[in-house]
């Protein structure tokens, strides 16, 4: 169950069925931080089992979504440490979450940062966004998914571009590259993240945990494995009170009124 409070992040439910994670770690510009993962998986898992959850934003401040895994934690770690205790497997709980996930990113996304959010399922960026995967300069390479996710969103080139030179990219050529679905203003992010939170949350939540496994999918099956996951899963959502009341209320003229379990 959800603790009082946590010592890396804040927690709330601005809108019914949606959760809001913000990372705050304000002087280290919410470095991901072995306690502050702990804490955002702990609150993610909680909101990812409860029946009224429906969507889960992840946001950080103004200036800093966040800055990259937590440099001065991991400086002077050995390679026996780090392997043996497989630094950044635990990264993979928060990819794992079966909820839709939304990051709202406002400032920088550096490295872990960016990374965390590509594990979301959508990306939204306030217009002063900066993205980058600069661990090149750290003398290493992206460690959760930076290499993988980034070559998927934005193809080869930008990636290389990306993980070899350290550069940035701002919000307006995130959204050109494909990597953000849409730019706002960076003071109206959060809402907008949360209002498309709760859109999600009003349809039927087994929809949407399908859409959300089958859009996945996609990433590691070919194409004709990908359709015919699809077909299935489509199929399998004729069991469901859902299409039922989905159908029924477009033929009817009315809004669903799907079941919230
Ligand atoms: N780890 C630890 N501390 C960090 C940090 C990080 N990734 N990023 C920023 N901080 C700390 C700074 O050390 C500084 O702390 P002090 O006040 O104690 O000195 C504080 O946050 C504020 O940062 P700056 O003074 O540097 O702020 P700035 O506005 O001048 O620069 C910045 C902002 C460009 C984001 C710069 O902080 C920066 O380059 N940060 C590091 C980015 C980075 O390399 N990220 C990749 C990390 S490795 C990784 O993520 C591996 C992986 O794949 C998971």
């Amino acid at each position: 169950s959800l603790k009082s409070s946590y010592d890396n992040i804040i927690v709330s439910e601005p809108s019914p069925g949606v959760a809001l994670l913000t990372l705050n770690r304000p002087k280290a510009l919410n470095a991901l931080c072995d306690a502050l993962l702990d804490d955002l998986i702990h609150a993610a898992n909680h909101f990812d089992k409860s029946k009224e959850c429906g969507a889960i934003v992840i946001t950080g401040s103004d200036k800093a979504f966040a800055a990259g895994a937590d440099i001065k934690e991991m400086s002077s770690r050995k390679f026996d440490e780090v392997f043996m205790k497989n630094m950044f497997k635990q990264w993979g709980d928060v990819a794992a979450i079966e909820t839709p996930t939304i990051a709202a990113v406002n400032g920088f996304a550096l490295g872990g940062g960016c990374e965390l959010a590509m594990m979301c399922d959508i990306m939204i960026a306030g217009d002063k966004a900066k993205f980058g995967q600069p661990e090149i300069n750290l003398g290493v390479i992206p460690g959760c998914g930076g290499t993988q996710r980034l070559i998927r969103a934005v193809g080869k080139s930008k990636a290389m571009e990306m993980c070899l030179t350290g550069n940035m990219i701002g919000a307006e050529q995130a959204e050109r590259d494909g990597l953000v679905c849409r730019v706002v203003p960076a003071e109206s992010l959060v809402d907008e993240a949360v209002k498309m939170g709760s859109k999600i949350a009003s349809k039927s939540q087994v929809a949407a945990k399908m859409a959300k496994e089958t859009v996945n999918a996609a990433y590691e099956l070919n194409l004709a494995e990908g359709l015919r996951f699809e077909r299935r899963m489509f199929h399998a959502l004729f069991a469901t009170e859902d299409q039922k009341e989905g159908m029924a209320a477009f033929i009817e003229k009315r809004d669903a009124n799907f079941v919230h379990r």
